[in-house]
């Protein structure tokens, strides 16, 4: 059931901001959007679509032209929903902010995805501590369209369920998963290495980073290498993963992930910036700039 929209604002604790969760769909209230809101999209999408051709992977360019992404400001849900349901059977739904685990897995395993209904200021083009409505829509939403990808998502979703049944562990070894591939995700084209992770290509700044900087690692993908892998939430990513295509990506989800969780469980995390013997190397970053401490 819908409810009236209304903006999650974070608390500020002993412990710095706590988001504050509200898990109800609502009805994405376009008429109240400001010309403030839509010249927000419009500066954002105009800066990416600039950017991006030489940057991202076919596949989601394809994408935001299949949606018809422009610079009329927002887009109404309703009618990308038209589009993505013809295609690959997934819906937008609205929300306030970010989800709790169980509910944002919940909306993944029945193919909903939940977009933030409200847009940043014009002060945080550059960067915003949660996930706005450019970064859910234009980051996430276009590659939905993609078969593979659209089940990869799904199966996603499902094994989010399974892991939240199983501990906190294992969700955190799913998380990076998903913070590896959808957020942070390079793919390998004949063109050289392009992105397709939400997290980069709503962003300029990392966009440019995570392909044409000398100082993160470039790592082939590999399951659970990504899944014992320590993540960066406050700075660009030390270290990317490669995948070959999307095909790849929705194998890895096949077996059941349960004895992976169990092996980890007994190990140590690999830091965010650190390069190990086995694995698949496509650059070996210099390290420039990063903090020693702080992984995720
Ligand atoms: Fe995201």
């Amino acid at each position: 059931m819908d409810t009236t929209p209304r903006r999650v604002e974070h608390q500020q604790t002993d412990r710095g901001y706590v988001p504050v969760y509200a898990t109800g769909t609502v009805e994405q209230p376009w008429a109240s959007y400001s010309s403030t809101d839509h010249e927000v999209w419009d500066t954002l999408y105009r800066r990416q679509k600039a950017l991006l051709p030489a940057y991202a992977c076919k596949e989601f360019l394809e994408g935001v032209e299949r949606f018809g992404f422009g610079e009329g400001g927002i887009p109404r849900f309703d009618d990308l929903n038209e589009v993505l349901g013809k295609a690959t059977g997934w819906k937008i739904v609205a929300v306030e902010g970010l989800l709790p685990d169980e509910v944002f897995f919940d909306h993944l395993a029945n193919r909903r995805f939940p977009v933030s209904w409200w847009i940043r200021k014009p002060d945080q083009l550059d960067y915003l501590s949660e996930p706005d409505l450019f970064h859910d829509l234009f980051g996430h939403v276009p590659l939905l369209l993609n078969p593979v990808f659209a089940d990869y998502m799904q199966a996603y979703g499902k094994g989010g369920m399974k892991a939240h049944a199983i501990g906190p562990e294992a969700l955190m070894n799913l998380t990076r998963l998903y913070w590896y591939t959808v957020e942070f995700g390079l793919i390998r084209t004949d063109e050289g290495l392009r992105i397709y992770g939400a997290g980069i290509v709503s962003s300029k700044g990392e966009s440019i980073y995570s392909i044409d900087s000398t100082a993160p690692n470039r790592i082939g993908f590999n399951l659970e290498r990504v899944m014992n892998t320590k993540y960066r939430i406050d700075t660009f990513q030390q270290t990317y993963f490669v995948i070959d295509d999307f095909e790849q990506l929705f194998d890895a989800t096949g077996p059941d992930f349960t004895p992976i969780y169990a092996k980890l469980a007994t190990g140590e995390a690999t830091s965010a910036a650190e390069v190990l013997d086995t694995d698949k190397v496509y650059q070996r970053g210099t390290r420039e700039g990063f903090a020693t401490s702080g992984d995720n």
